[in-house]
């Protein structure tokens, strides 16, 4: 277990903390290793009924780790991150986030998967794959498009640009826009409330609801595809070398 993911459970409720501040939450390879246990061992364990993921005030994700980006890039591939969205897609428990300050790449591509999210007014949603060279992932180019439209998800995902937490409420991703101070604490109502309901119920209806599982899980499939090949190609490096490199 990662210290930089603090797992604890509240009753039927847990929460998953990305906990790695002085580094906005980017996620490395341990910590997808961290969150895939939490969300596999809810699957089976039916005293857990809804999760929460959470960052911290300035950051709710900055997205996959620059630094193992390169490494992957030089060759050292590891598999967590994909078992990670795979986890996160295939899982069977519902999942509520709790979005604070920044989420960035999979930071942001992650909430195409929960089932409620609350976002702080200060918020920002952005994923900017293309400018790393790369493409975007999760079936977020399945998810998006479905979610909020191609012209919206065509800004978001291939123009970059970012969306305010308004926006994202526009969009369809966000459930509610509070003060920044109170985004966990409306977080954990949320997942209490989810919690409190018949589970066989929620979960009979839920898979209803996810008709699109399959087409989901090969569409992150098949950008892992693209995703392997643009993480060697010189651009990306480039990209990622200049992140690591800048000065402040
Ligand atoms: N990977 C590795 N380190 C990261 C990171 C990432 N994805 N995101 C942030 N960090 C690190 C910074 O390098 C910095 O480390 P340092 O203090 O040792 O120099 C620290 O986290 C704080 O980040 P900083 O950039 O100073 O904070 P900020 O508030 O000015 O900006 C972000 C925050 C998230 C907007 C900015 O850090 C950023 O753009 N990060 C990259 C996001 C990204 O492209 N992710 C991949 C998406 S596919």
């Amino acid at each position: 277990m990662s210290s930089d993911v603090a797992v604890t459970d509240d009753g039927a409720v847990r929460v998953i903390r990305l906990n790695r501040p002085e580094k906005k939450n980017a996620l490395t390879r341990a910590m997808y290793g961290a969150v895939t246990e939490a969300i596999r061992e809810s699957d089976q364990n039916e005293a857990i009924r809804c999760l929460v993921i959470a960052g911290h005030a300035g950051a709710f994700c900055a997205g996959n780790d620059i630094t193992d980006f390169l490494s992957a890039a030089q060759g050292d591939l590891d598999p967590r991150a994909h078992q990670f969205l795979l986890a996160l897609a295939r899982r069977q428990k519902p999942l509520v986030a709790a979005v604070n300050g920044v989420a960035v790449g999979v930071g942001t591509t992650l909430l195409l998967h929960c089932d409620h999210v609350v976002a702080g007014t200060t918020a920002t949603l952005s994923t900017p794959f293309i400018k790393l060279g790369l493409i975007p992932e999760a079936g977020s180019t399945l998810l998006a498009p479905m979610r909020m439209g191609h012209a919206r998800a065509f800004s978001m995902l291939i123009m970059g640009r970012p969306l305010t937490a308004a926006e994202a409420k526009d969009a369809g991703i966000v459930n509610t826009v509070v003060d920044p101070a109170q985004v966990d604490d409306i977080a954990l109502d949320a997942a209490r409330e989810i919690a409190a309901l018949p589970p066989r119920t929620v979960a009979v209806t839920r898979g209803l609801m996810r008709s699109h599982l399959d087409d989901v899980l090969k569409q992150i499939h098949a950008e892992l595809t693209h995703f392997k090949e643009l993480l060697q190609s010189d651009e990306a490096r480039a990209a990622f070398t200049a992140f690591l490199a800048r000065r402040k």
